[in-house]
């Protein structure tokens, strides 16, 4: 469930603090392993000895390697927690401190207090890698095991400073930003269903303050969300459309931000292979990476408009299945040949994009988990970012300034004639498999509308992870994007 951890500051000497560890930086220098700025009054403690005893422990400073040591009443805490930084150039890398961070929080179950001297590199970054670190989510679990780590005081050389509160404060709103994220990417699909997420979504806007309004099956018939309603008609669970709207007084630009939904993805009548398909419960990260970031920039009080638009459906096989053959006509008109039904994230995004669009956005982003294509492209870390070329560079750029990664794609204009119906409009998938993440971003580029500037963002790696933890990274949902999103808004807002 969402991180417990508590973050707290302190200006004490981190030698003498009662606490059960303490943490410390080791970075690979050129000259082999050293210790990482804030590490100076522990290495004192141990008589200038501390590198020396990590050393003896094989201790290298490549990230993701995390070291214990007792500290035998050198310091108030037992044990000293030496995580890496890995190969520093001449500036710290915020991403290396956070990652270290996380990395050592994951490390550190069934204790009460850690004190972290990482904020000495960078206090922000610390305690968002602490707290994403020390995610569990243990909602059923009968037996846990350890709790994670239920304190980490960061060293700061005043308490009393307000950019250094600011600071962690912004953090700590980023951290839960993620990790309610994550809860609901982790979410399994029986419990988490169209109603029960747009439930999910009403009472987070609550919290908030937030409007929401959640369009039901019956109101999405009688809007013709022709792609909402096709996708979500095999389910027993029929579908929504949620929209959370944040509108603070004098806003500077409008934001509309569109989320992929589906709870669960089976692929439909075109059904995908029963390995791996449990994955596909993470098939509804991007809408919650945009309500979550809405949310955000609310609790952030950042001065624009954000509007979410995200629809919510599972893709499932039973006799009032969509098929392959159906032409659907999708709000505002337009017609598709649906030709594979597991290409249905495009289609309840073709409806959400044109409602967005009547919105009016100063910009229009798009978050989904859209193509398997991305992943065969970018492997599972790398957000693919498509769209108009101004705000795709402006959405790379913040995505990599956070510590997020994201990579510039193309959407080359000779492809579009794969979409080419005999029938429709336009065809859901092409006669073959070439590019399959850029005309996933072809086919929802027909949905905005002119002279929008538009960003996709394809998060199908980056959104679940199916390999071991790394860095502040878990198993399972990582809340991939949520900070990209912050970034680009606040951006956004600094320059309107
Ligand atoms: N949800 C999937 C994409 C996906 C695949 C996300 C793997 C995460 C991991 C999407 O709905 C899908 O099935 N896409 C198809 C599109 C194809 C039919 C054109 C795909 O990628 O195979
Ligand atoms: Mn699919
Ligand atoms: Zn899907």
């Amino acid at each position: 469930m969402t991180s417990p951890l508590k973050l707290a500051l302190t200006d004490a000497d981190p030698a003498t603090v009662d606490a059960d560890a303490v943490i410390i930086g080791t970075v690979q220098a050129p000259g082999g392993v050293a210790l990482a700025p804030g590490a100076e009054a522990i290495d004192s403690a141990f008589g200038g000895g501390l590198l020396e005893l990590l050393k003896l422990l094989g201790a290298t400073g490549r990230s993701d390697e995390v070291i214990k040591a007792p500290t035998g009443g050198s310091l108030a805490a037992p044990v000293v927690v030496a995580t890496g930084l890995g190969r520093l150039d001449d500036e710290v890398s915020a991403e290396l401190t956070r990652r270290a961070s996380g990395a050592a929080t994951r490390s550190l179950c069934g204790i009460r207090r850690a004190v972290s001297t990482l904020s000495a590199m960078d206090l922000g970054a610390a305690a968002e890698g602490a707290a994403l670190g020390a995610y569990q989510f243990t909602r059923y679990k009968s037996d846990y095991g350890d709790r994670p780590v239920g304190s980490v005081d960061l060293v700061v050389a005043s308490m009393t400073d307000g950019a250094v509160k600011a600071e962690l404060e912004r953090a700590v709103a980023v951290a839960e930003a993620v990790t309610a994220t994550r809860d609901l990417v982790n979410t399994p699909p029986n419990d988490l269903y169209p109603a029960s997420f747009a439930d999910r979504a009403v009472s987070l806007g609550a919290e908030l303050g937030l409007a929401v309004e959640v369009l039901d099956e019956k109101e999405l018939r009688e809007g013709g969300f022709g792609g909402v309603l096709a996708v979500g008609g095999g389910s027993a669970r029929p579908p929504r459309l949620v929209r959370m709207r944040y509108r603070p007084a004098g806003s500077r630009a409008r934001v509309c931000l569109v989320g992929k939904g589906v709870t669960f993805d089976t692929g439909g009548v075109s059904i995908k292979s029963a390995k791996d398909m449990h994955e596909m419960t993470s098939d509804m990260a991007g809408a919650a990476a945009v309500l979550s970031a809405t949310a955000l920039v609310a609790r952030l009080g950042l001065p624009i408009e954000v509007i979410a638009t995200v629809p919510m459906v599972e893709n499932m096989l039973s006799g009032t299945a969509y098929r392959p053959g159906d032409v659907l006509t999708m709000y505002g008109g337009r017609t598709v040949e649906v030709l594979n039904t597991d290409a249905e994230g495009r289609l309840i995004m073709a409806d959400a994009l044109v409602r967005a669009g009547e919105d009016e956005p100063d910009y229009l982003i798009d978050v989904a988990t859209l193509t398997g294509a991305a992943l065969v492209a970018l492997g599972p870390r790398t957000t693919a970012v498509m769209g108009t070329p101004e705000l795709r560079e402006r959405v790379v750029e913040r995505s990599n300034a956070c510590g997020e990664s994201g990579w510039a794609m193309p959407l080359p204009d000779e492809l579009r004639s794969d979409l080419d119906s005999r029938l429709a409009d336009i065809a859901n998938v092409a006669g073959h498999r070439w590019g399959g993440m850029l005309l996933g971003g072809l086919f929802l580029r027909e949905f905005v509308p002119d002279g929008v500037p538009w960003a996709h963002l394809d998060i199908a790696g980056p959104a679940w992870n199916r390999d071991s933890p790394w860095g502040y990274t878990p198993k399972g949902g990582t809340g991939a994007c949520v900070r990209t999103l912050c970034a680009l808004l606040t951006d956004i807002a600094a320059t309107s």
